[in-house]
């Protein structure tokens, strides 16, 4: 049997399989979140007066990837543009096309929501540029981040 694979909102029920994720992402990046900041994400992506919000992979059950995003305001649009933050998928799913669907996902919501733009960034050698390279082609600006 087929079991199919679903896109939604994140909800309250699923703080153990999103934390769970997190740490895996955090390790990932090899990098370390404080509890507290933890704390404070989950639930602004709970909230849905915050701009942050989540979307996640469901499959028999079992959350097996998600996408944290923020919807932020742009000078060049009038529309709401959609910073995918985090992706994330488990190691044992991977390759079966679950984080083809979260991204397309976004691309639908946006069309639908009327958002102006999608865009994420990522390391210039993440085997995932595959994956990226099928919905656009990455431009040449580079990231200058200052940590204040
Ligand atoms: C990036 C990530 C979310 C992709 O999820 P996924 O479910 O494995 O992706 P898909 O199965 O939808 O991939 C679709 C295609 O891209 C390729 N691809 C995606 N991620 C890849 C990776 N890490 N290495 C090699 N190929 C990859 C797949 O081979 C697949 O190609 P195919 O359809 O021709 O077989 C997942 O690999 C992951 O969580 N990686 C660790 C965290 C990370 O890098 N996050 C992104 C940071 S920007």
């Amino acid at each position: 049997m087929n079991i199919p694979l679903v896109i939604r909102d994140v909800q309250a029920s699923d703080e153990i399989a999103w934390l769970r994720l997190w740490a895996a992402y955090n390790r990932f990046y090899e990098a370390t979140v404080a509890p507290d900041v933890t704390d404070r994400t989950w639930k602004r992506l709970l909230d849905a007066t915050n701009p942050l919000f989540c979307r996640v992979a469901e499959k028999a059950g079992e959350v097996i990837g998600f996408a944290n995003n923020v919807l932020h305001e742009g000078t060049w649009v009038a529309e709401p543009i959609c910073y995918l933050e985090d992706l994330f998928v488990t190691p044992e799913a991977r390759g079966g096309g679950v984080g083809r669907a979260l991204i397309r996902d976004l691309v639908d919501l946006g069309r639908t929501r009327h958002w102006s733009r999608l865009y994420w960034h990522t390391r210039e050698n993440n085997p995932a540029r595959k994956l990226y390279d099928e919905f656009v082609k990455a431009d040449d600006f580079v990231r200058y981040r200052m940590d204040l």
